[in-house]
């Protein structure tokens, strides 16, 4: 599709974060405007937590405003001493779910692949999961859903965890997130998470968006606030 499609809607860069749960409870209480949160506030509960972020575009580190949001992220989660580990979905040999039913939704899957040997046992011992990915077609990328429908394979043991979202896109326009956030809040839902964050970076089609935007200090505190 031709990057003016997405143009036309364009508007002025608004701000589109999302906090819920214990994550809107650890901003909206801190005592200041900057985010700060006092440790009995937050998330972890001053535990070091397990954080596992699946990047999911196709973009380099160095264009990618998606990774960069999430690098800001990993960064602010590190600097309060959580461990931080990062997928790389688009890079990484991954293989969509073939519904073979061989794992039983509680066994290893068919494919030896990143997702079972490398992402598999960090998720499972991960007390936070974060998704990442840049808006395609108003959903999340094949690379993100290709990971999500691998959960198949674990999808009871994966429950009970906490979850974030960070999504980049073009537009701005109000919708433009809507279906995105319905899908992460459904999967939410079935999986039994606890949302702790989502993070709309409307407005955000390339680097040049997103590092002027709010939204990467923003992903930081939000790190450094769990
Ligand atoms: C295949 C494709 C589909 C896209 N679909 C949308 C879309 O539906 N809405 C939108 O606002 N931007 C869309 N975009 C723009 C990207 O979401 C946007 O440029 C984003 O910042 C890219 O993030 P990344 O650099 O982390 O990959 C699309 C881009 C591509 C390549």
């Amino acid at each position: 599709m031709n990057r003016r499609e997405f143009v036309k809607v364009v508007g002025l860069g608004s701000l589109a974060v999302y906090l819920s749960g214990c994550g809107l409870t650890a901003i909206k209480t801190s005592g200041n405007d900057d985010g700060e949160v006092a440790a009995q506030e937050s998330v972890s509960r001053g535990k070091n937590m397990k954080i596992v972020v699946i990047n999911s575009s196709p973009h380099s580190e160095e264009q990618s405003t998606s990774r960069y949001l999430a690098s800001r992220f990993v960064r602010g989660a590190s600097d309060v001493g959580h461990e931080v580990f990062v997928f790389d979905a688009a890079n990484e040999e991954t293989h969509p779910c073939r519904g073979c039913d061989q794992c039983g939704m509680d066994g290893a899957c068919i494919f030896d692949d990143a997702i079972e040997e490398k992402l598999m046992p960090q998720m499972l011992h991960a007390d936070l999961l974060v998704l990442v990915t840049p808006l395609y077609y108003f959903g999340m990328s094949a690379q993100l859903k290709t990971v999500v429908d691998r959960f198949y394979s674990r999808t009871t043991r994966l429950g009970s965890k906490k979850s974030m979202i960070i999504a980049t896109a073009w537009n701005s326009a109000d919708w433009t997130m809507e279906a995105l956030k319905v899908h992460y809040e459904t999967l939410v839902r079935y999986m039994g998470w606890q949302d702790v964050g989502q993070v709309w970076a409307v407005g955000c089609g390339s680097r040049q968006m997103v590092e002027s935007s709010e939204f990467g200090d923003l992903a930081y505190k939000i790190g450094a606030g769990l």
